[in-house]
């Protein structure tokens, strides 16, 4: 069996997962409404991966017989003033996602759960590869979306994202 309060933690996990899947749709409509589809692109996989995130996190739970509790999905509530700003918040919002795994994962430690921290291994590198993919658009942008031609170029760029499952199969 699994520690209950790791359990919780893996439970709260769901949400905020969905949450952020919630979340990049949203920037994702964000950048559809402006026509930089390819920004939409990054988005709406960046979406799916989040999506993936969360039933990853379902799976394991019913894995080790434990009840999924599913609770309201906030909805996103920021409001963008320019191309830059959805950029910005994927990137905050990204850390602050690695804070709540790694909060899992302490609490796992503290409680000899050894099988979730093992589970975990997995999301701590995504969570640096996610920080890092956040922090490499924001530092693109501002390098060559200065003029309407960079723009363009870095749109094309972002258009070539293509969706891959995770790597971790439960
Ligand atoms: Fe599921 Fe972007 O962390």
């Amino acid at each position: 069996m699994l520690n209950q309060e790791v359990v919780k933690l893996l439970n709260e996990q769901i949400n905020k997962e969905f949450y952020s899947a919630y979340l990049y749709m949203d920037m994702a409509n964000y950048y559809a409404d402006q026509s930089l589809n390819g920004f939409e692109n990054w988005f709406f996989i960046q979406m799916q991966e989040e999506r993936d995130h969360a039933l990853l996190f379902r799976q394991y739970l019913l894995n080790n017989s434990e009840s999924v509790i599913l609770t309201v999905i906030s909805a996103p509530d920021k409001k963008y003033q320019n191309y830059r700003d959805p950029l910005v918040l994927a990137l905050e919002h990204e850390v602050f996602v690695t804070t709540s795994i790694n909060t899992i994962y302490e609490t796992a430690y503290k409680n000899k759960d050894f099988r979730t921290m093992q589970f975990l291994d997995w999301f701590i590198e995504e969570q640096g590869e996610e920080e890092k993919n956040a922090d490499d658009n924001i530092k693109k942008f501002d390098l060559f979306a200065g003029d309407p031609k960079g723009l363009y170029l870095l749109d094309n760029e972002l258009k070539a994202r293509v969706y891959a499952a995770p790597s971790l199969v439960l």
